[in-house]
């Protein structure tokens, strides 16, 4: 029998690229392609790729660069560029390398396997929802990504997503549930539901359109499955029945990430965000009233054109007030397209110096968030063993990760755990029995 062909997928960028490498690797799988997580034994690789900020869409450029030796070890290594530099260079990136063989947006996933055939040009126009495959039968982790909800309509004024992902779209909830049905046919015990403004979720149902709490109700219905999350979202989509969820529906798991990008009503405004600096803390204060013990996670952007001392001191100001369990920081990066890329940029020096201290204080915010756990006894969903022999790694309910050594325990079990110690990026653990 011949070798299977070999599929090595890279993945950058945000959850969704993480939910749709998977989603390639089964449509790939049905062409008789099996992953391999060395890219010189490949086949095809395909570089999934995200535009959100320079540094990020020039790693795809080098990481070309790198590849594109192998092609004269394997002349029938096929190199495929997709996901947000995909949409957002088009053709051009083949142009830029010529070791590239395809480039397929993040629309046109379905037209993969024709492409990987024959390679017909793809379009950016088409629902590869409706066209994908259903997912293969395979085994897997106890925690899950399921996008419901792709695009953006908020028009940000510093971000490519809506360019890249096109307009806001709902999957229908019936095939949501029947996909999270699957999930936990196969062993899942965590699903986290991703858009990039999934709380903007109106998807069709018999009854009318639901809204991300609805869907929330009735996935928590599906006895299997034990915990519910969800990711991104926008604080001008966090709706009553929602953040009521938040109170009443056990399986919805207490943390938040809302990211709120600054403290100052000004550049906030300058950034088209549509919502002000104390919206957001009474929101934040509505959540703790409903689930007091929810750990708030966010993202920032300093150096914003236009960005002065007293506005950043403002975001300062916010992030003391807010307390957040973790937090993601990011230098302003301009991004050809957008509105914000034609202004003033503030001087690199003083936008690092101003990301520096704030990091500073999202990293004491975040050791003070995770030495409060220690003592407590908390839920811990087991992932998989980690590094020492023994020792396995879950995640705790605000979504910690746990270890514990000897644990005596499988991947895919819940169970409680004393906390004994804090460390950089972890907790650790014993298992009460
Ligand atoms: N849809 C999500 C996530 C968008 S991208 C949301 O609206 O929250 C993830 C984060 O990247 C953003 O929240 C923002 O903080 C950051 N980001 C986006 N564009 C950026 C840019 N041009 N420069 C720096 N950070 C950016
Ligand atoms: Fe980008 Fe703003 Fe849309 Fe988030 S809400 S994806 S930051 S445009
Ligand atoms: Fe990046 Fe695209 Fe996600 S730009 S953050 S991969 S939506």
């Amino acid at each position: 029998m011949a070798e299977p062909k070999k599929l090595f997928i890279r993945t950058y960028g945000c959850q969704m690229n993480v939910y749709d490498s998977e989603r390639m690797a089964e449509a790939m799988g049905t062409e008789g392609y099996v992953a391999t997580d060395r890219p010189e034994d490949a086949d095809m690789i395909l570089l999934n790729t995200c535009h959100i900020r320079e540094k990020a869409a020039e790693k795809v450029y080098s990481e070309l660069g790198r590849l594109k030796p192998l092609k004269a070890a394997n002349p029938h290594l096929k190199i495929g560029v997709t996901g947000c530099v995909a949409q957002a260079e088009g053709e051009e990136i083949m142009r830029r390398q010529p070791a590239v063989d395809m480039v397929v947006g993040p629309q046109s996933y379905h037209r993969l396997p024709a492409m990987a055939r024959g390679a017909v040009a793809a379009e950016f126009d088409e629902d590869k929802f409706d066209h994908l495959p259903a997912r293969a039968r395979a085994a897997r982790g106890p925690s899950a990504f399921l996008t419901v909800q792709e695009g953006c309509d908020k028009f940000c004024a510093f971000c490519v997503v809506p360019y890249t992902r096109g307009a806001e779209v709902s999957r229908p909830a019936g095939r949501v549930l029947a996909e999270a049905r699957d999930l936990v046919a196969r062993g899942v015990r965590e699903i986290t539901l991703l858009g990039q403004n999934v709380n903007a979720y109106h998807g069709a149902a018999p009854d009318g359109e639901w809204s991300l709490a609805r869907l929330i109700r009735e996935l928590a219905k599906n006895d299997g499955l034990a915990r519910i999350r969800f990711t991104t979202s926008h604080p001008n989509d966090m709706s009553e029945d929602l953040i009521e969820a938040h109170g009443t529906e056990p399986k919805l798991m207490p943390y938040l990430h809302l990211p709120v990008q600054s403290g100052s009503d000004r550049i906030l405004k300058a950034m088209n965000r549509k919502h002000t600096a104390e919206g957001y803390l009474r929101l934040i204060e509505r959540l703790r009233e409903a689930r007091p013990d929810i750990l708030i996670s966010g993202d920032l952007i300093v150096g914003f054109p236009g960005e002065t001392e007293a506005d950043f001191e403002s975001t300062m100001e916010l992030v003391r007030r807010v307390h957040y369990g973790q937090c993601y920081s990011f230098r302003y990066s301009a991004r050809p397209g957008t509105p914000a890329a034609e202004r003033e940029p503030v001087p690199a020096e003083i936008a690092d110096s101003r990301l520096q201290r704030l990091q500073a204080l999202l990293a004491e915010q975040q050791r003070a968030a995770q030495e409060a756990m220690v003592g407590r006894e908390v839920a811990v969903l087991f992932e998989k063993p980690g590094r020492q022999p023994g020792q396995m790694m879950g995640k705790s309910e605000h979504l910690h990760a746990v270890h514990v050594a000897d644990a005596g325990i499988e991947a895919g079990q819940i169970a409680p755990v004393r906390i004994t110690a804090s460390a950089r990026n972890s907790l650790a653990g014993e298992i009460l029995r």
